[in-house]
């Protein structure tokens, strides 16, 4: 199955339980390695990236299972292994493994990371933060080799909140002789979960949630069980959508809405109706978008990860609406895919204006990346017939399933 064909949606109607997120299991999982035995963990979502770590996990003899959302993973044999690029370019979070894997065996060769082509994603924090902790870090041929006798305590300032720096920093320091902060560190939802994981797997982090982390190095770590949040970013996609298409919608899973304050605001500003119940979120909306300028930028604010479908929704504003991209350098790449449709924008660097208003047909367009591809699933119900999303292989990377979620809401959607 390579494309998905979707037919305009009048209505939003129905019920979707939102999935583990993707963003929290992935660094999860590359903890477990600091840990000694079995670990569970609960509601992992059935996804591309999480097959990829498996994949990585069983290069290093870890033995995983993987059934009705509950991951297994079982460290107790593990052993040091070289990771091929043909594996560790599959995905970003693949770099997560350089610390784990020097705590545990002191040494590390691994392929470059791959991921989303959203801009140049250079690696030079994380790389920087292990070389201060004494780590002798090479690249060559696209390999990654590191080596260091002790992993060590230090004090660092980060150039920038980087999400993944952050985690990768925080696995080396659990373990390291010596205490260690790290300030000006990224605040996502995603590294307090890693944090929290790790203070139950016997690690001494304090600071958690705020842009300075001291952690006190303990000698080891014991496995330890975990439960996955939902993933903030499915959700936000669907809660968007409402804002363009008349919707009455329950969202379940949503345990808690701290980590999607932030899109429940721009969805509120555009126009939709969200009430927290006591199991679910109830979205209701009119379908008429109200324009507006917005901007994203690093936690709390308005997540990168959903600039594509926020573009989507605001093509059919009652005015003209802009949006400023602040973190990655190539997060328009649907813009000329929306084109397809018949949308219309004006892009100046970081800044794209997005004509209000606009009737799209449906068309065959390509997905190109993961978040850019679950947009264009979103733009094929905004358009008059039929929408081919062709490359679905992307979307899979992130999403369970989201035609499913999207039958669940009602919508004439599949693969073909
Ligand atoms: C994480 O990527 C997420 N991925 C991304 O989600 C998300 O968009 C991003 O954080 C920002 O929230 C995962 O968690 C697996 P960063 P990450 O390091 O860690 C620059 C998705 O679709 N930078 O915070 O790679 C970098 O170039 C994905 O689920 C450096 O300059 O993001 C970027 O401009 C896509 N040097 C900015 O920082 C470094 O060493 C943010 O990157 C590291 C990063």
């Amino acid at each position: 199955m390579k494309t998905i064909c979707v037919k305009n949606a009048e209505k939003l109607q129905g019920n979707v339980w939102i999935q583990g997120s993707k963003n929290t299991i992935l660094p999860v999982i590359a903890a477990t390695l600091l840990g000694d035995g079995i670990s569970y963990i609960h509601n992992c979502p059935m996804i591309e990236d999480v097959e990829v770590m498996r994949q990585l996990l069983a290069c290093m003899n870890v033995t995983t299972t993987l059934e009705n959302h509950v991951l297994m993973i079982d460290v107790s044999h593990a052993r040091y292994a070289k990771l091929p690029c043909e594996l560790t370019t599959k995905l970003r979070s693949s770099v997560l493994l350089l610390a784990p894997i020097l705590a545990k065996w002191g040494r590390v060769e691994l392929g470059v990371p791959g991921g989303c082509n959203i801009g140049l994603r250079p690696i030079d924090i994380h790389l920087k933060g292990l070389e201060k902790m004494q780590v002798t870090m090479h690249e060559e041929n696209c390999v990654l080799t590191g080596e260091t006798k002790r992993l060590v305590g230090t004090v660092m300032q980060l150039r920038f909140p980087s999400v993944g720096a952050t985690e990768n920093l925080i696995m080396a320091a659990v373990t390291a002789h010596g205490n260690t902060i790290l300030r000006g560190v990224a605040k996502e939802p995603e590294i307090v979960e890693l944090c929290n994981y790790l203070n139950a797997m016997g690690a001494h982090i304090e600071g958690v949630g705020t842009d300075v982390l001291i952690i006190h190095g303990v000698v080891s770590l014991h496995s330890c069980d975990y439960c996955n949040v939902y993933d903030r970013i499915v959700a936000g996609t669907y809660l968007l959508a409402a804002a363009a298409i008349k919707s009455d919608i329950r969202l379940y899973g949503i345990t808690d809405i701290t980590y999607i304050k932030n899109v429940i605001k721009t969805a509120t500003d555009l126009g939709v109706n969200v009430i927290k119940m006591d199991q679910c979120l109830w979205i209701r909306s009119y379908g008429q978008v109200r324009e507006g300028d917005f901007k994203t930028g690093i936690y709390p604010n308005f997540p990168t990860d959903l600039l594509s479908v926020l573009i989507v929704v605001l093509t059919q504003a009652d005015k003209n609406s802009t949006i400023k991209e602040m973190i990655f350098e190539n997060r328009f790449s649907i813009l000329t895919e929306l084109e397809k449709l018949g949308a219309s924008f004006v892009l100046d660097k970081e800044q794209v204006l997005i004509k209000g208003m606009c009737s799209l047909d449906g068309n065959d367009v390509c997905a190109t990346d993961l978040r850019q591809g679950a947009a264009l699933v979103i733009a094929g119900l905004l358009s008059r017939g039929e929408t081919n999303v062709k490359n679905i292989s992307y979307i899979a990377r992130g999403y369970e399933d989201i035609v499913r979620d999207l039958k669940d809401l009602g919508t004439d959607i599949e693969y073909v």
